[in-house]
């Protein structure tokens, strides 16, 4: 009898349980763990310092797991954390299967996995294969002779057959993306530093390789892969002349080129389809249709795409909100039947969200930040939030050369030099939009260097930490760090942000962003203003009686008026 009675209760909860999933399942698309998700992007070299070296290690980060946890996210993705003679702060690896010194040992990465899978956090790692580091033993091989093994592993030209069509370089001092090397008198391609060499990915050797470091990674655990650059991997390997001032759009020449989706294919049907991991690639092309085959599930290539459209947009003048909303609502509709899409606004090689999109002064700092976190945890894709961002860190306030130290920037800076442009101009620039601004130590608390590191940083501290940190925001119940914590919570407990229909409304206001998200009959509306002024928003829908699930003001707004940087999320 007591057996039929638990088979009775068993029956009974299966039978709930299947009903409640059937009744989230969203309308169009497929459940998945990583559409689910909140990524937390971790900078490893800024995070933490447990060793006072003054560069951030994965025993920092160890330490701070729990600080993570308490954030509500459930996947970190890591910059890379591999050796490397940090040209380019480890995108420039020497040995994907080892750990970088500056960060430990593979017994702390082995230690920090474990430590994060135990609190139900899921670790995605970056995955540099576009280019190697010329530190690298494939590169040292490749250059040593013309009849190197590893001659094909990365792109040659050689000496005698001229100078090899222009190609433009992201790092290079003189834009120039072949460097010279005298010991086999040929030029190697390098489309960002000239310590990064392109790999040469129509070599099949090169491909299994990568194939190889991948298994590697997935056989220890790990969750998932973002491929750096990866648009930029395959090459017309014939290197034809570009037009004169093809640089001004060289993702058009660079992007999606040759072979690249069949390598993807390659590369899910070796690896990616043998492991419950997600995939996401730097870059979607140029045109929707790009980015849809590279996640379009029939396909067999990747599963999100991480487009740079929106990020793009703003510029030390200013943006145009009409414009922000235009991009993501493109996007929004390209993918709205079929595939995935990542939202961000801000990442590493950008300087701080705040500081871009929203306003850093101290009066606004705390609103705005809040009200563009609102924005990515209410959008249709996967958020991507950038460490920092949680807290509002700004812009690092840098006024010379000496306090930066991204190769992009430093090199930028020689070329201007060189050129004889207006440097005061560069510094300005670079004040708003270098990468460094967004690099600078994590602000743990008050203590010297934020807590960061009882060394000397790697690169100096935002002298806002004072009032601006983990800590102090962690016991006040209203600051940035506790609304970003609520609304994770929001979108966690919401699949209707998730997979929910999004419709813009209010399209040609210039200040405030509204739209709903509905899903299976639940609806709520997002009301967001991007100006320190008030501003209305004339969404049509009356709002009077209408359920606040949150607000970055004490009262949010029940009638379309909205304060300056105000963000509420209604239920209808
Ligand atoms: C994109 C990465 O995000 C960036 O930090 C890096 O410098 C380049 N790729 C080159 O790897």
């Amino acid at each position: 009898m007591r057996s039929f009675i638990t088979f009775v209760v068993v029956f009974a909860f299966l039978l709930l349980g299947s009903s409640l999933v059937r009744a989230q399942k969203a309308d169009s698309t497929d459940r998945k763990w990583w559409k689910e998700a909140v990524v937390y992007q971790l900078y490893p070299r800024s995070f933490k310092d447990s060793d006072g070296d003054g560069i951030g290690d994965l025993k920092g980060i160890i330490s701070k797991l729990d600080y993570i946890k308490s954030l509500g996210v459930d996947v970190v993705w890591l910059n890379p954390i591999y050796s490397s003679p940090n040209d380019d702060n480890g995108y420039d690896v020497s040995d994907y299967r080892n750990i970088m010194k500056d960060f430990g040992t593979m017994a702390d990465f082995d230690a920090l996995l474990k430590g994060m899978h135990e609190r139900n956090i899921k670790l995605v790692m970056d995955l540099v294969v576009n280019h190697s580091s010329d530190e690298h033993e494939w590169f040292k091989q490749s250059r040593s002779s013309r009849t190197s093994p590893y001659r094909e592993y990365y792109h040659w030209w050689n000496a005698e057959r001229g100078q090899p069509p222009y190609r433009y370089s992201l790092f290079d001092v003189k834009h120039n993306a072949w460097r010279y090397d005298s010991l086999t008198n040929a030029y190697y391609l390098h489309y960002f530093s000239v310590k990064q060499p392109d790999l040469n990915w129509e070599n099949p050797k090169v491909r299994h390789e990568v194939y190889d470091i991948m298994k590697f990674w997935a056989d220890k655990g790990i969750d998932g892969f973002r491929l750096d650059a990866f648009q930029f991997a395959a090459k017309d390997t014939t290197f034809p002349a570009f037009p004169q001032g093809f640089e001004k759009n060289f993702t058009q020449y660079y992007g999606m080129q040759g072979n690249l989706h069949g390598y993807l294919q390659e590369m899910d049907k070796e690896v990616l389809s043998k492991y419950p991991i997600m995939s996401v690639a730097e870059g979607a092309g140029n045109t929707f249709e790009d980015a849809h085959n590279l996640v379009d599930t029939s396909r067999h290539e990747l599963n999100m795409a991480y487009a740079f459209d929106a990020v793009d947009i703003a510029k030390p003048e200013g943006y145009s909100l009409l414009k922000f909303k235009n991009v993501f609502s493109r996007w929004d509709s390209a993918f709205a039947a079929n595939g995935w899409l990542s939202v961000f606004l801000a990442n590493h090689d950008q300087a701080r969200m705040v500081s871009r999109f929203g306003n850093d002064s101290p009066q606004y700092r705390d609103l705005s930040s809040k009200m563009l976190t609102t924005f990515i945890m209410t959008m249709r894709g996967t958020p991507y939030y950038y460490n920092g961002d949680e807290l509002g860190m700004t812009n690092a306030g840098f006024t010379k050369i000496e306090d930066y130290r991204d190769v992009q920037t430093l090199n930028e800076y020689k070329r201007q030099k060189s050129i004889g442009a207006d440097l005061p101009q560069y510094l300005k620039r670079i004040g708003f939009e270098s990468r460094d601004n967004g690099r600078t130590p994590f602000q743990w608390n008050n203590t010297t260097n934020a807590g960061f590191t009882k060394g000397t940083p790697w690169i100096a501290v935002n002298a806002n930490y004072k009032t601006i940190n983990a800590a102090a925001q962690e016991k006040s119940p209203a600051s940035t760090l506790n609304y970003f914590k609520k609304v994770v919570k929001l979108r966690k407990d919401n699949l209707v942000l998730v997979y929910g229909k999004y419709t813009l409304l209010d399209a040609s206001n210039p200040d405030t962003y509204s739209y709903t998200r509905e899903l299976n009959g639940k609806k709520l509306l997002i009301m967001l203003n991007f100006r320190d002024k008030i501003a209305n928003a004339q969404t049509g829908i009356n709002v009077s009686n209408a359920k606040v699930l949150i607000g970055n003001y004490e009262n949010p707004s029940k009638n379309g008026t909205l304060k300056p940087y105000e963000a509420v999320v209604y239920e209808l």
